[in-house]
């Protein structure tokens, strides 16, 4: 199926027809933030799920009630799908803890009214690549990558779901009310998991005991995350995504990119991407450390 048969094109965007319908987009445009709200924005690929073990795990000081029992898609709802306006979000008690995919400037008016906090989590762009390669290939609602150089050219020219890597991460980068915006990559988590959650708890303002910290951290490990059914999303239906062909959680690793591209797609890739990102001051870990080894 093509790009015109399964997504919309919502704000100069492609996003999943069937997971955002013209009522759940509406009801993004409408909701009525808190300024208690905890967001937590990524561009597909960066770490959603792993967030969304991490901070309900910080809110509830290390109880793990909500993550054994409820799905991450429940548990810390995407505004933009279609579960949002069935799962009375108004009824909830604050602080709530949402999800979105959307760029900065795609935010609706009451974001920029309410200023919740923003956990903004960002991941190497190659490994963001590498991983939505395997997604594409294994959901029925995205379009088939197909050839994988192909696959690179739409993923760098944002013509795949949400747009642009560059422009999402160059717009929340430059997001105005810097203090209720935590930026962090995949990358951190990856390197000192346990300080990232301190970090993460700072910023939340949950203070929470060194041994609650490590008891969250182990439980958010990739092999310990991936036991859990109510985030491997191994509740979803065989039809929508076939985890034969790829695990959601896949490798949870950083610097796979190694494994998947060729040296001229490599060239490519870094090409595109200093040219892309010249204007921006921001210190990637990914440009700093050799993480590559740990592929
Ligand atoms: P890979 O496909 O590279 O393994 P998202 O949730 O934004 O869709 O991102 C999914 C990616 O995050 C997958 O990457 C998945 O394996 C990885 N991930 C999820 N939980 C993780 C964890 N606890 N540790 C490391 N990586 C994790």
């Amino acid at each position: 199926m093509t790009e015109a048969e399964l997504y919309t094109l919502y704000k100069g965007v492609y996003v999943p027809k069937c997971l955002h319908p013209p009522e759940s987009l509406k009801f993004y445009e409408e909701f009525a933030f808190r300024p208690d709200d905890i967001l937590i924005v990524t561009y597909p690929k960066s770490g959603t799920t792993w967030m969304q073990e991490i901070v309900p795990l910080i809110m509830s000081g290390g109880d793990p009630a909500s993550v054994e029992t409820l799905p991450n898609w429940d548990r810390v709802p995407w505004l933009e799908e279609h579960r949002a306006y069935i799962l009375d979000l108004d009824k909830r008690p604050s602080p709530r803890m949402f999800s979105t995919h959307f760029h900065y400037n795609m935010m609706p008016p009451a974001f920029f009214e309410a200023k919740p906090k923003v956990i903004y989590v960002m991941r190497n762009p190659k490994d963001v690549f590498t991983s939505s390669f395997h997604y594409y290939a294994m959901t029925s609602f995205l379009v088939n990558p197909g050839p994988q150089n192909e696959f690179l050219h739409k993923f760098l020219d944002g013509k795949v779901m949400f747009g642009s890597w560059f422009d999402h991460v160059k717009g929340w980068l430059s997001a105005a009310d810097k203090e209720r915006v935590m930026p962090i990559s995949y990358e951190e988590l990856i390197m000192d998991l346990k300080d990232s959650v301190a970090r993460i708890a700072q910023f939340v303002e949950k203070p929470l005991d060194t041994e609650v910290i490590e008891k969250i951290a182990d439980r958010c490990l990739f092999k310990n995350m991936k036991q859990n059914n109510m985030s491997n999303y191994s509740a979803v239906p065989h039809e929508y995504m076939d985890q034969t062909k790829s695990e959601f959680l896949r490798k949870g690793i950083a610097g796979d990119w190694k494994n998947q591209l060729t040296v001229a797609e490599v060239e490519y890739f870094d090409a595109v991407y200093k040219e892309k990102m010249k204007d921006v001051k921001y210190k990637f870990v990914w440009d700093q450390h050799k993480l590559d080894e740990r592929a």
